[in-house]
């Protein structure tokens, strides 16, 4: 029987009925290919039931291959994991949206999807291009689409019954209320970089009060060193508590009420990311406490993401 406060089975509901979502979950955003599905595999193996995907990540078919794969040996069924992807940039005209969710469906090898994220609030031109530019190299935006025609868009998805929830991601409190607002279907998550240099205590608190899940993604500062896992408040409380760095930052970001993505790419760091246990309130007021403020992303700004995968 899994504990109450077993926090690597943790689950948040999600509004309107739409499931729940694994606190702890893994993401995608691998750019080897080779690596993407051994890491994948790995990850459902360890016990990760979520997984967060991108059609920008240039990877769906692989992590598809290897779910399918994954959870044919494990014996675990399609309901028991929860799968998000990404509308890019470049698919924000409302007519690409439901042909790029139905390429991401057929790459990912599903159904539906558990969750479909709007990547960026930022519309590039449309196109098959993902990154277009002009010949000094400045991003070409797409003036004539709204977030809210978008958004619309991904309600319809809803009503077709292929996609249990819609979110965003990269937007801030600024970006995300009027969305909210003017919503009929209203945003079930919104996944943007959140670890203990940047708790995003604000826009934490209305996702909170509106019932929207904050889905933290680059909670170990993405592996840099240094960085958060050298921090030494943190590495003080993991010795404390006999755990390691990195198991100190996902056990707060699970505790303060986030769900929460993370990448290990080998089958020890996948154990070790998962085997999470509560820390005590005075460690995670400590947390709390630490002061250094740093943004690792500048993707909420310009719809440009930092890390994308260089492919041929
Ligand atoms: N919406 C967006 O714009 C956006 C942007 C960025 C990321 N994301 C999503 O969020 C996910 C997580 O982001 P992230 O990769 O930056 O997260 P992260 O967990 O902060 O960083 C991952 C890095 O930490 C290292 N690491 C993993 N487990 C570790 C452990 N137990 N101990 C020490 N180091 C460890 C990994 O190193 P090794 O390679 O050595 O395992 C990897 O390089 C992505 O995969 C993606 O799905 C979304």
């Amino acid at each position: 029987m899994v504990e109450p406060t077993d926090l690597r089975m943790s689950r948040i509901p999600l509004i309107h009925g739409a499931g729940q979502i694994p606190a702890l979950g893994f993401g995608t955003l691998i750019s080897d290919p080779a690596l993407t599905i051994t890491a994948t595999r790995d990850a459902l193996d360890a016990g990760f039931r979520h997984f967060d995907c991108a059609e920008r990540y240039g990877n769906e078919r692989e992590v598809g291959q290897a779910l399918q794969a994954g959870l044919a040996a494990g014996n675990i069924a399609r309901k028991d994991v929860f799968v998000t992807t990404k509308l890019w940039n470049s698919n924000h005209r409302s007519e690409r949206v439901a042909p790029a969710f139905e390429a991401s469906l057929a790459r990912l090898a599903l159904q539906y999807l558990d969750l479909y994220l709007i990547h960026t609030p930022f519309a590039f031109q449309p196109g098959d291009d993902q990154d277009p530019r002009d010949q000094n190299g400045n991003v070409l935006y797409d003036r004539d689409v709204t977030l809210l025609d978008t958004w619309k868009a991904l309600e319809t998805l809803v009503d077709h019954g292929k996609c249990r929830a819609i979110g965003l991601s990269d937007v801030t409190l600024d970006t995300l209320k009027p969305i909210y607002e003017s919503a009929r279907i209203k945003p079930a998550v919104v996944q943007v970089e959140s670890h203990p240099y940047l708790p995003e205590t604000e826009l934490l608190e209305y996702c909170k009060q509106k019932g929207i899940v904050l889905l933290a993604f680059a909670p170990l500062g993405h592996g840099m060193r240094p960085g958060m896992l050298e921090d030494p408040i943190i590495s003080a409380i993991a010795a404390r508590v006999g755990k390691t760095p990195a198991q100190v930052l996902l056990a707060w970001a699970v505790q303060r009420g986030t769900a929460v993505l993370t990448t290990p790419k080998s089958a020890a760091r996948a154990r070790e990311s998962f085997n999470i246990s509560p820390l005590p309130q005075a460690a995670l007021d400590e947390i709390n406490r630490i002061q250094t403020r740093q943004r690792l992303n500048q993707v909420v700004n310009t719809g440009v993401p930092g890390f994308i995968p260089k492919r041929a």
